[in-house]
């Protein structure tokens, strides 16, 4: 009897074990059980009838998709703390509550940050390819210098909760930090222009695609290197790479990408360059706790029929 008023979720990927298990006891769960999207045509299918979607990123949650789904659905729990990929007005309009999933991976993705900051400075990534080339090689007094983070200005852009715990680690290590942002700090141009390292933390907006595109490089130090683990199109990539290639900055490390997960091919030929697979969220602990801030999202509205507290559109519940 229970069985059929349990609400109906449809999740678009897989998931860890216990946000799964947290799933299938509350909901009558469908699972996309895979690591890849499901197609677009696929989507609206599986959407139809559900009470809530979770999404990921990659899923584009806007009018198509809610009108697929039905006028039953109440609730969206996007397993990402950005949401760029949600139409957050068309959900409003629809009586759809959408969450995200701040905090539980604050921590997780200032490590990164500060992760392809190292490995850029201290050329970690440049020297274990050099050694799987079997290149011969022997420790020198001027071997595969590097730099140092002590005492070097990070430039933080976005002081959000990642930008500011990324900021409060790399002062940690010595570091001075300026910032840049909506909520204050230097003019950008100044930021860039000051740093030793730039490390990119805003949201993707209309205001930030391409906030760093080749005028903007052309302000840093040709010693500064910038890190990006916010999204791709914050960076105009092809700037990116000419900019890398005359020695107009000194290095780049990217966890995310303009065409994700498509690489631009001339970044793939540069030493100076760090990449990693949108690794920004990718712990357990964090991933955990991204599922069950969706489950939380899901069950406040679809159970408990209020709105959860990391909802983006608390109005919207009916
Ligand atoms: C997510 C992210 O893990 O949370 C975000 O905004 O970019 C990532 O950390 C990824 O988008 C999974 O949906």
């Amino acid at each position: 009897m229970m069985e059929n008023v349990r609400p109906c979720v449809y999740c678009s990927r897989r998931v860890p074990g216990p946000v799964l298990a947290e799933l299938e006891q509350l909901f009558e769960l469908e699972l996309h059980d895979s690591e890849r999207p499901p197609p677009r045509e696929e989507l609206l299918r599986a959407a139809a009838g559900r009470d809530g979607l979770l999404t990921m990123l990659t899923d584009r949650v806007d009018g198509e998709l809610l009108d697929a789904a039905g006028p039953q659905l109440r609730a969206v729990g996007n397993f990402a703390v950005g949401y760029d990929n949600v139409d957050v007005a068309a959900a409003t309009a629809r009586g759809v509550v959408v969450s995200n999933t701040p905090d539980v991976l604050t921590r997780a993705t200032a490590e990164l940050a500060l992760a392809l900051l190292l490995s850029l400075r201290r050329r970690v990534t440049e020297g274990d390819r050099l050694i799987r080339r079997r290149e011969p090689w022997l420790m020198a007094p001027t071997f595969m210098l590097g730099h140092g983070l002590e005492g070097a200005t990070l430039g933080v852009v976005g002081m959000g909760r990642i930008g500011a715990e990324t900021a409060r680690l790399a002062g940690s290590l010595g570091m001075d930090v300026i910032s840049a942002g909506r909520s204050g700090g230097l003019p950008l141009p100044e930021l860039l222009a000051r740093a030793d390292a730039v490390s990119l933390h805003c949201p993707l907006t209309p205001e930030t695609r391409h906030l760093i595109d080749a005028a903007a490089l052309r302000l840093m130090k040709p010693t500064a290197v910038l890190v990006n683990t916010s999204r791709g199109p914050v960076v105009d990539e092809a700037a990116l790479a000419a900019a890398l290639r005359e020695g107009v900055i000194a290095g780049a490390a990217l966890d995310v990408y303009e065409a994700e997960p498509e690489v631009r091919e001339e970044l793939l030929a540069l030493e100076n360059v760090v990449l990693t697979p949108h690794l920004g969220s990718a712990t357990h602990e964090a991933r955990v706790g991204m599922g069950m801030l969706c489950v939380e999202g899901l069950r406040a509205v679809l159970l408990d029929r209020r709105a959860p507290a990391n909802a983006l559109n608390p109005e919207a519940l009916r």
